[in-house]
């Protein structure tokens, strides 16, 4: 009943199985669903498929109590739960910049056929906005028509690295519901995060809305973040030609409030598996709904992006003492260390990595490249299996001509530059995310590039 409804998550991917993990935490009874028996029999032997801190703990102890479970079976799912989420993955199509629905449809639809009672089916994964309606129609198609099966719509803002707290703790719920039984489902669905909010002396905030706004928000939002990231790197831009300081600039409007400090860090640019692809689904979208005027900045935002990949093969080049030809420099005969592999610290995510990228530019610019990577190497090595892999740090750097510093990892920030310095054939350092004491460095006989800083 709507006390306590039984929650399911479809699609065990990094969504779904931190949605799972952590609604069984608030005392839910959940059900994770995945067609994948691997990643089914991990999650149900305790183990996370991917590196999210403090998820382990959690998805053990609501194992051994009894509150989560994991299936393959659609049937199972379609008996157990009262509320279904839709948490499959929504990728860029091959053809174009659009979303590909075809594992929301699959979910949907084979979902659908085995509901024998009424029951709300919510969607959270990233889409074009016109899905849920969409949703509706298949559920209509497929799911036993006396049922009366609703459809509703609720976004998330996970952070890769901070995602259980975005779960358990979230600034603000969104739903989108078209009516009164669906909005007390999901209100009770999330009861668990107002009740720990109301013992911690917060509030969450609850935005009821239709299924368009609904869809909306989540685009908007990272689009938003995305051009405040390509905001501060067009500034990077002008500084580097002006001789001015990005980062003091950044610091200057981030202490007007309306502006704020946040997402304003210049640096290789944004990557990861959610925002070079929202931006670009968000377009292809308003283009087709006649809107794509309206979001033609976007396009801009991500070529701004794309560049900062390009400035760092300049600045090797420059500190190198490499002549760019029409081709782009030639970087043969060197050796370049890359730090960072993961498209920011604390993840070993390498989708849509700025740092590899740029790896990929070096070496087809003939450079010998080394990177290293405090968690991503595995994933690395699949992505670019063409690189040089070291198991450290200081291998990584041993002979280099010139170093880059690709993702902020604690690790790199807190490097000796001095006992580096005596590791490296040449000492070169380009600072891709500004995130290291240039002073330091520069004392310890290190020639300093940073991004936007003179
Ligand atoms: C993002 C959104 O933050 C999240 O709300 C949404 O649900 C999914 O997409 P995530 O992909 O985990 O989350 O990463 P985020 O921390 O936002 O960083 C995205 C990229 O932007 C990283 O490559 C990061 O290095 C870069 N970035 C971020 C900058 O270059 N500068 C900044 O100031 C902030």
């Amino acid at each position: 009943g709507a006390a306590r409804p039984r929650l399911a998550f479809l699609g065990t991917g990094y969504l779904g199985a931190t949605y799972a993990i952590c609604f069984a935490e608030l005392g839910y009874e959940v059900l994770g669903f995945d067609v994948d028996e691997a990643k089914i029999a991990k999650l149900a032997g305790g183990a996370v498929p991917f590196h999210e801190p403090g998820l382990d703990e959690l998805l053990r102890r609501n194992l051994a109590a009894g509150r989560l479970r994991f299936t393959t079976e659609y049937k199972e799912t379609a008996d157990f739960a009262d509320v279904h989420f839709i948490c499959v993955g929504t990728p860029q199509r091959a053809d174009g910049m659009g979303a590909d629905l075809s594992y929301v449809e699959s979910a949907v639809t084979g979902l659908a056929q085995h509901l024998t009672r009424k029951a709300l089916i919510v969607g959270k994964s990233t889409v074009p906005v016109g899905t849920a309606e969409w949703i509706e129609q298949l559920v209509g198609k497929h799911a036993p028509a006396d049922l009366g099966i609703e459809v509703a719509w609720s976004p998330e803002f996970l952070q890769e690295g901070f995602a259980v707290e975005d779960v358990l703790r979230p600034n603000r719920i969104v739903i989108g519901v078209k009516s009164d039984w669906a909005n007390a489902m999901l209100y009770a669905s999330h009861k668990g995060v107002f009740d720990l909010a109301a013992t911690e002396d917060r509030e969450v905030p609850l935005v009821v809305t239709d299924f368009a706004t609904a869809e909306l928000v989540k685009v908007a939002a990272n689009a938003f973040l995305a051009t405040k990231i390509s905001f501060i790197n067009a500034m990077a831009e002008v500084c580097e030609v002006a001789g001015g300081d990005v980062t003091m600039l950044a610091r200057s409007i981030g202490y007007d409030p309306r502006i704020g400090n946040r997402f304003l860090q210049a640096g290789v640019g944004f990557g990861g598996g959610c925002l070079p692809k929202d931006i670009r689904a968000f377009q292809a979208r308003a283009q087709e709904l006649g809107a794509g005027e309206a979001l033609r900045f976007l396009h801009e935002v991500d070529l701004i992006n794309l560049r900062r990949r390009t400035r760092v093969l300049q600045l090797a080049a420059e500190l190198l003492g490499r002549r760019s030809g029409p081709a782009g420099p030639d970087l043969s005969g060197t050796r370049v260390a890359v730090l960072g592999a993961t498209f920011k610290p604390n993840s070993d995510d390498v989708r849509d990595a700025p740092s590899l990228a740029v790896a990929a530019l070096l070496a087809k610019a003939g450079a010998d490249v080394h990177v290293y990577d405090p968690e991503g190497m595995e994933n690395a090595r699949a992505a670019q299996p063409d690189l040089t892999y070291e198991p450290s740090m200081n291998d990584a750097v041993r002979g280099a001509d010139l170093v880059c510093v690709l993702t902020e990892w604690a690790d790199f920030r807190n490097a000796d530059p001095v006992a580096l310095g005596e590791l490296a054939a040449g000492r070169r350092v380009i600072d891709g995310r500004n995130c290291l004491d240039s002073a330091l460095w520069t004392h310890a006989g290190w020639e300093y590039r940073g991004m936007g800083r003179p």
